[in-house]
């Protein structure tokens, strides 16, 4: 089978890893995010070309002020701090979220990434930040209308250009955390994604891991609707 084009991650887990070693949820999150740079260059290297990462959904902003402040801040500490990295690599950053209610600082250095690598070719690293599919697939809606195009003119792929980001479709999704639901992830764009879910909270999620995800991957038959070595009548 073809090596994945484009894997979601859906990070889950950091605020568990750090209750069960009796620390702060905060604690977690920073332990979460150093593993997910080391993960990043694993996941280059092996020859994916998009990963998009799911690190904050709209409904994140449900968790306490103390925990969303310290999310914010992390952001703009790691994007300003490891994104020169990527960009040295050729990976271009894009963001898939609703800008409103971020905050300007944490605005400002995605701009700042977003255009800094946007020529980059060898991969992409889609960052989901307080993304919700649902909001995604109307915000699509808003701009197809304020487009005027006509709606039987409408298309799949039309409709794909209008999301956040067009990528190609996800050939497989990642959950860490021991959770079985998408919550809000990328559903257009799953429609046929390959699903694999662990019980390994992310910050102790490593390569190792990734690796026998690739090759259970590797194993699964997709047919996108149609039959396998059927032979065509006609
Ligand atoms: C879900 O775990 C994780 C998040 C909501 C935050 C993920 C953020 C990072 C890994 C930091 C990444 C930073 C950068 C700049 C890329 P949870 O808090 O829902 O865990 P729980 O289910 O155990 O409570």
């Amino acid at each position: 089978m073809n090596i994945p084009k484009h894997i979601g991650i859906i990070v889950d887990g950091n605020g568990r890893w750090a209750t069960k070693r009796g620390k702060k949820r905060s604690d977690g999150h920073l332990a979460g995010a150093k593993n997910l740079n080391n993960l990043c260059q694993h996941i280059f290297n092996k020859g994916i070309y998009v990963l998009s990462l799911y690190i904050f959904s709209t409904e994140n902003f449900k968790r306490s002020k103390e925990e969303v402040n310290y999310l914010m801040e992390l952001f703009v500490k790691m994007f300003k701090k490891d994104f020169k990295l990527f960009e040295n690599q050729d990976i271009k950053i894009v963001f898939s979220g609703r800008r409103e209610p971020l905050r300007q600082d944490l605005l400002n250095i995605i701009d700042e990434i977003t255009y800094k690598t946007k020529d980059n070719k060898q991969g992409i690293i889609n960052f989901c930040l307080n993304y919700g599919s649902h909001f995604e697939i109307i915000d699509a809606c808003k701009k197809i209308v304020n487009s005027k195009i006509e709606a039987n003119e409408i298309t799949e792929a039309i409709f794909k250009k209008n999301l956040y980001n067009d990528l190609p479709d996800l050939d497989l999704i990642i959950r860490t955390g021991g959770e079985l639901r998408l919550s809000n992830f990328m559903l257009w764009q799953a429609a046929y994604a390959e699903f694999y879910f662990t019980n390994t909270l992310f910050p102790d999620f490593q390569k190792e891991e990734f690796d026998l995800i690739l090759s259970s991957y590797f194993n699964r038959d997709r047919r996108f609707g149609g039959v396998k070595n059927e032979k065509k009548i006609n």
